[in-house]
């Protein structure tokens, strides 16, 4: 029942090569063992025998669906808790040593958990990953696009009482299609106001449009973005204010979002000069981790280990930390 084979052997340089992530949700991360045991202890029913057969989809649609039902089986603080907790542990043997972590209340408020249960379980799930582990993580909070901007503006009022040396930004997540991004204009500058990061999944199962109405509407970062080159003009203010895409290849391959990892766009948007990123997004979902998704990419683009270095680099550079974070943690991960 363990959800998460690695590739990428132990000793593998890339695995072994200190890392940085800023696409992952922490639902994500959720091992089928775990999942299993809580939607047990609390009598959540999962829909199948064994919880391993959630973790399988087509489409992005399927896969949301999994990741509702996977997010049914946590219930209470030390539930979040251990969610978090195990996200540090997995990406510890990732070698992934600073993490800015995607957490996604709209699938839990909507079953009647208080923000609060997941907020506190979530925090101090990390800071025993991070003593334990030595993954330093930080949050993003993510709306639920299709419920529309209402609930989306009502998260962020919630948000405000959330230590902000925690919660970094907010970001929005699931679907693009049938949603029209212009909504989100007045949630991106109000979260601005609040002095929090933004970010938007766009560009995934949408058109390269939806990452131009976000970057007009002034997110810090794009995730995904992987339509981006169907629009020139966009890709030249990308790469002029140099605007990071946290991308996620396998993640695209696996949802059916692009053919196989050679036909994804992540190589040419690199050449292009964008300040892209490599991420796992839902590491056990898919059964890789974030040095898997490096080996991977590494060898379907025949990479050499400076453009892989320089990969990682980019994740420092596009990190919401400020400038005096950045060089400590330059020079604590190296070369
Ligand atoms: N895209 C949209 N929604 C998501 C994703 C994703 O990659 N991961 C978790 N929710
Ligand atoms: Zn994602």
């Amino acid at each position: 029942m363990t959800n998460a084979p690695r590739s990428a052997a132990d000793d593998a340089p890339l695995r072994l090569l200190p890392k940085v992530e800023l696409h992952c949700h922490v639902e994500g991360t959720a091992r089928a063992a775990t999942v299993a045991e809580l939607a047990a202890k609390h009598g959540v029913p999962l829909g199948v025998d064994d919880p391993d057969d959630l973790y399988t989809y087509e489409s992005l649609a399927d896969f949301l669906a999994a990741f509702a039902t996977v997010c049914s089986a946590f219930v209470e603080a030390e539930d979040f808790h251990r969610l978090a907790y195990e996200a540090a542990e997995d990406a510890a043997a990732a070698g992934t040593r600073y993490r800015e972590m995607f957490f996604s209340p709209g699938f839990h408020l909507d079953r009647g958990i208080r923000f609060d249960t997941m907020w506190s379980g979530i925090v101090a799930g990390i800071a025993d990953g991070e003593a334990d582990h030595g993954v330093r993580t930080r949050l993003i909070m993510d709306i639920d696009k299709p419920k529309g901007i209402g609930p989306a503006m009502a998260l962020l009022e919630v948000a405000r009482v959330a230590d902000r040396d925690i919660l970094l930004g907010i970001g929005g997540d699931s679907t693009e299609r049938g949603v029209d991004h212009h909504m989100f204009e007045p949630l991106i500058s109000e979260a601005k106001k609040m002095g929090l990061k933004t970010c938007f999944h766009c560009g995934e199962d949408g058109p390269a449009e939806n990452i131009a109405i976000m970057v007009e509407a002034g997110v810090d970062r794009i995730d995904h973005g992987t339509r981006l080159l169907d629009l020139p003009d966009l890709v030249k203010r990308v790469v002029d204010e140099q605007i990071p895409l946290t991308s996620c290849p396998s993640s695209n391959v696996e949802l059916n979002i692009v053919e196989s990892l050679e036909a994804h766009p992540f190589a040419k948007q690199l050449d292009a000069g964008a300040l892209v990123t490599l991420n796992s997004d839902d590491p056990t979902f898919f059964r890789f981790d974030l040095a898997d998704e490096y080996e991977r990419v590494a060898s379907a683009f025949d990479f050499d280990e400076a453009t892989m270095l320089k990969i990682r680099d980019n994740a420092i550079d596009a990190a919401w930390l400020d400038d005096s974070d950045k060089a400590a943690l330059r020079a604590e991960l190296g070369a």
